[in-house]
This record gives structure tokens, C-alpha cells and sequence, in this order.
């Protein structure tokens, strides 16, 4: 049976004042609503407990297997603000298929797409107070996810099984507006490998990137790029983005979808709009001769990172153990040509061409 996820409100609400405090200036990440969406999943049961309740501190014992095994499994989505006020969700049918493939590599159990969607735009009704207006590109983060709240210490597919949806209003991720990030391409570490879990949106890969950024950290740069971990013959992503390239002669190229990268939604709808800004889009092995040797004989003039949290956001320099690959400062006119698309969409300023945008509030 459907989940309708039934509002039990919070009777001590934020103040207006504060939330106008936090929408003023919300970072990313650091401020959260009045409000959370939970459901719990049981073996014998299914799928039960759902309900839209006060934000608050879950109670975990501290045997609970996530703790232990890291089985979880996470999305990142946005609530946008149109001028007329209303408010939208970007494409969440496609969070709830990622999420349904990442739960089945982690063995958790499979939250119907309508389910997840209708936790969402639950949450975000109960909380709309929090959505910002779309000036200085704010939104409401949305962070569904679920983990292992059986209480048991043996390797197995968990049997008590927790959702929950949580809300965070959110300015740029990267602080000080849209300008060219560094960044790190590590010989060091690797983030996924064939039949791992590089594909899923599970915690323990983030855990496992935390190295190989704080190298980045190291070298000057904000974000790490990880190259396939046998050969080393392809680069693959950045910690929390997708990566593109533009030629010199109009493509736009991307890793291709190899099992090891994650699927991104941002990804998946810059090739799609890419088109209609005159660019071909190209998706394929790029090797890191490739990547450094283009910038170098000037066949590759922009490259940028992409995600829900980052948007698109140009890519100054590459840099690794071996050198530094600098890129033209020439403004980066397709990638913020790509980036005005997705927030036109995404901010009801351009026709919704793709069917993209669903209305909630
Ligand atoms: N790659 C990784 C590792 C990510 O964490 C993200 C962010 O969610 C992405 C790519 C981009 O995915 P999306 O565009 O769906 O946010
Ligand atoms: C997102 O873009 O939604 C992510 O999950 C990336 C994370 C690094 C914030």
C-alpha cells in the first residue's frame, strides 16, 4: 500500500526571524527545517511508520548495524522557487530510481518510486516557509536516506531498515560565487573499482573519499578526480560530481557510464540540453593523456564539474604529482551557457521542454 507520509507538526516551529536569518545567508549543509520525513521498513512487515514528524535526533542503539557496516544509502535533490511562488521539484522520479539501484547493491529493500517522491514533496509542503525565493541561487537541499537500524551484530542484510528524508536550505556549495575551482587528480587513491560500489550513492564511498580530498586540500585545489583504478586509463569523477570537457570545435565530453561512476541527474540533463546550445554531446573513455594533452595543444578550452550541490561550476585547473594543466581564462562561455540552461529550467525562467520540473507547492 502507498505510503502518505501524514503530517504530525512541530509545535515548536522555527520563528519567522530565524528563518529569515538562515534564508538571508543559508551556506550548504548547515541549517535544517522544522520538519523530517521517516518511514521504517521491517522483513516481515514492509514498509510502515511513515510520517512527516518534527525534526529531531534519532534514538540508536548503539549495536545498530549501520554503525558497524556502512550499510546505507543516500540521494541529493532540490526544491526550487519559481517568482510566482510556487514550488519544484527537478526530476525526483529520477533520485527515486537511483536510489531504488543503490539500495540493491547495499541489499537494503526497495522504497517505491512514488513512495520516495511523495516523502519529498510532503516534507517540503510542511516546510515551504524554508524554501528561499531563487535570488543568489538558493534552494531547499533535500537529503533522502536509509540505513540499517537493526539492532544486531552479524553480516547480514538488515531486517529493521529506517527512511528519512531531511531539509536544508542551500546557497552556492563551492563559497564565493561561480569562479573556476582547482582541481586535484590523485595517482594516490581510487575511489571505485569494477563490481564495487563506485555506481551506488552509499556513505562509505564519500568516507573513502575523504583522503584523496584533503590531498586535493593539500595541493591548493577544492575537489579530487579520480582515475579508474586498474589501469589508470580513464578518468572517472570527482568526489561528489560528474566531469565534462569542451573542445575547441564544440563537444562536450563525459566519462561514459561505466559501472564505476555515478549516474548523475545533472549529467544525464546537460547531454540532453546540450543540443540545443550547439554542442555535441560525446560520452566515452577519456584517458588522462587525453585529459592533460587537450589542454596543453589547446583542443580541450573548458572543462567543469557537475552535480545537484555544485550545479556546474567551471574548472580552472588540473593538477597532479605531474604537473599542472592550466585552462584558457576565456570566461568559460559554453559552460556557463550549460549552466544557465539547467537553472532556467530549474527556476521556471525557460519552457520545461523536457518535462523535467513537478510542481508540489
Ligand atoms: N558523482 C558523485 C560521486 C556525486 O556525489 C554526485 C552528487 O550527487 C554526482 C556525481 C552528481 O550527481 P547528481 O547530478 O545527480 O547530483
Ligand atoms: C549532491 O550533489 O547532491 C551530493 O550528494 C554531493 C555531495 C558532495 C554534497
Amino acid at each position: 500500500m502507498a505510503l502518505t507520509f501524514p503530517l504530525h507538526r512541530n509545535p515548536y516551529p522555527a520563528t519567522d526571524d530565524a528563518v529569515a536569518r538562515v534564508l538571508a545567508d543559508p551556506g550548504f549543509g548547515d541549517h535544517f527545517t522544522d520538519h523530517m520525513a521517516v518511514a521504517i521498513w521491517t522483513k516481515d512487515g514492509g514498509w510502515g511508520a511513515d510520517e512527516v514528524k518534527p525534526y529531531g535526533p534519532f534514538q540508536m542503539d548503539p549495536a545498530s548495524a549501520v554503525l558497524h557496516y556502512a550499510q546505507e544509502v543516500f540521494e541529493g535533490m532540490k526544491a526550487y522557487r519559481h517568482a510566482d511562488g510556487s514550488i519544484h521539484l527537478f526530476r525526483p522520479e529520477a533520485n527515486a530510481h537511483r536510489f531504488q539501484n543503490s539500495a540493491a547493491r547495499l541489499m537494503l529493500p526497495q522504497l517505491p518510486g512514488e513512495d520516495f517522491v511523495r516523502a519529498c514533496a510532503e516534507l517540503v509542503r510542511a516546510d515551504a516557509a524554508w524554501v528561499p525565493d531563487a535570488e543568489g541561487e538558493r534552494s531547499l537541499y533535500l537529503r533522502p536516506f536509509m540505513f540499517a537500524s537493526e539492532v544486531f551484530l552479524g553480516v547480514r542484510a538488515a531486517q529493521t531498515v529506517t527512511f528519512c528524508v531531511i531539509a536544508s536550505p542551500a546557497g552556492p556549495y563551492f563559497t564565493g560565487g561561480v569562479k573556476p575551482v582547482d582541481i586535484w587528480v590523485t595517482d594516490t587513491y581510487a575511489r571505485a573499482g569494477v563490481g564495487g560500489t563506485g555506481s551506488a550513492k552509499c556513505g562509505g564511498n564519500y568516507a573513502a573519499s575523504l583522503i584523496a580530498q584533503y590531498e586535493g586540500y593539500d595541493h591548493g585545489c577544492s575537489q579530487v578526480l579520480f582515475i579508474e583504478a586498474a589501469d589508470k586509463d580513464r578518468v572517472e569523477e570527482l568526489g561528489g560530481m560528474n566531469v565534462f570537457l569542451v573542445t575547441a570545435d564544440g563537444r562536450l565530453v563525459t566519462p561514459a557510464l561505466t559501472g564505476t561512476i555515478l549516474e548523475g541527474i545533472t549529467r544525464d540533463s546537460i547531454l540532453t540540453v546540450a543540443g540545443d546550445l550547439g554542442l555535441v554531446p560525446e560520452e566515452r573513455r577519456i584517458t588522462p593523456e587525453e585529459l592533460f594533452g587537450g589542454i596543453a595543444d589547446g583542443t580541450t578550452v573548458e572543462a567543469f564539474s557537475c552535480g545537484t550541490a555544485a550545479v556546474v561550476t567551471p574548472i580552472g585547473a588540473f593538477k597532479s604529482a605531474q604537473g599542472e594543466w592550466r585552462l584558457p581564462e576565456n570566461g568559460s562561455p559554453a559552460t556557463m551557457a550549460i549552466r544557465n540552461a539547467i537553472l532556467d529550467i530549474q527556476y521556471g525562467r525557460a519552457a520545461d521542454d523536457h518535462g523535467w520540473m513537478r510542481p508540489i507547492a
